[in-house]
């Protein structure tokens, strides 16, 4: 499915905490990483199985195990980084990514600062962070550099989106599944996303 709206309650619950204006960066960084679970586990879901016959203390079963397929995560810089840890707890073997990328506040254009990717892309599951999707400018630019250097199956997880972004992401890289705990309701002249959550970059490193 190209989008997903992860819509647990337990999300909708810690998202509504986490838009207050009044939560401290300390609560911010915990309801990223908590709500980063729920996302983390849907990018997830479909990720290969291969038997493994083991033995319990009462018998021998066939288990399951992951195929063997690493998993890369890729952090848009800054902000993304608030959603490496809750990935990282659940796949702490996954290798990282960053590409460094700033938004220019009266074009909205992004520009590139760093670009470090693993080799081996393309025998990865690859999976790219960013809690804002607002025009997509950065999402767009990151998954060309991301293709460029080789990856092929690539989720991105986005706390808060626009719907103009999901559309403009899906656009430009409808290969590309969509994972988000909300779509908010327009961009505003600003580029900001409306009801959002402020600039999450901020919101984390204060
Ligand atoms: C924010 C956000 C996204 C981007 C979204 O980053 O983290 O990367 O803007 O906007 P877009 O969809 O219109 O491109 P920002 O440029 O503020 O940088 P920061 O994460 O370093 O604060």
């Amino acid at each position: 499915k190209s989008v997903t709206e992860v819509n647990h309650p337990l999300v909708q619950h810690k998202m509504t905490l986490l838009r207050r204006k009044e939560t401290s960066v300390l609560e911010f960084r915990q309801l990223l990483r908590e709500i980063g679970w729920f996302l983390g586990a849907e990018a997830t879901k479909d990720l290969k199985l291969i038997d493994e016959p083991i033995e319990t203390p009462v018998t021998s079963m066939v288990g399951k195990k992951l195929d063997g397929k690493k998993v890369c995560l890729i952090s848009i810089l800054r902000a993304g980084d608030g959603l490496i840890q809750p990935m990282l707890d659940l796949i702490p073997s996954a290798r990282i990514g960053v590409i460094g990328l700033a938004r220019d506040e009266e074009t909205l254009m992004p520009t590139k600062y760093c670009f470090k990717v693993p080799k081996d892309l393309e025998n990865r599951v690859t999976i790219v962070v960013d809690p804002m999707l607002a025009t997509a400018g950065s999402a767009i630019f990151a998954l060309d550099e991301i293709k460029k250097a080789g990856a092929k199956d690539i989720r991105f997880i986005s706390l808060v989106s626009s719907p103009e972004g999901v559309k403009a992401l899906h656009d430009r890289h409808p290969d590309v599944p969509l994972i988000t705990a909300a779509i908010d309701d327009h961009l505003n002249e600003a580029g900001y996303i409306v009801p959002g959550l402020g600039d999450a970059g901020d919101r984390i490193f204060g």
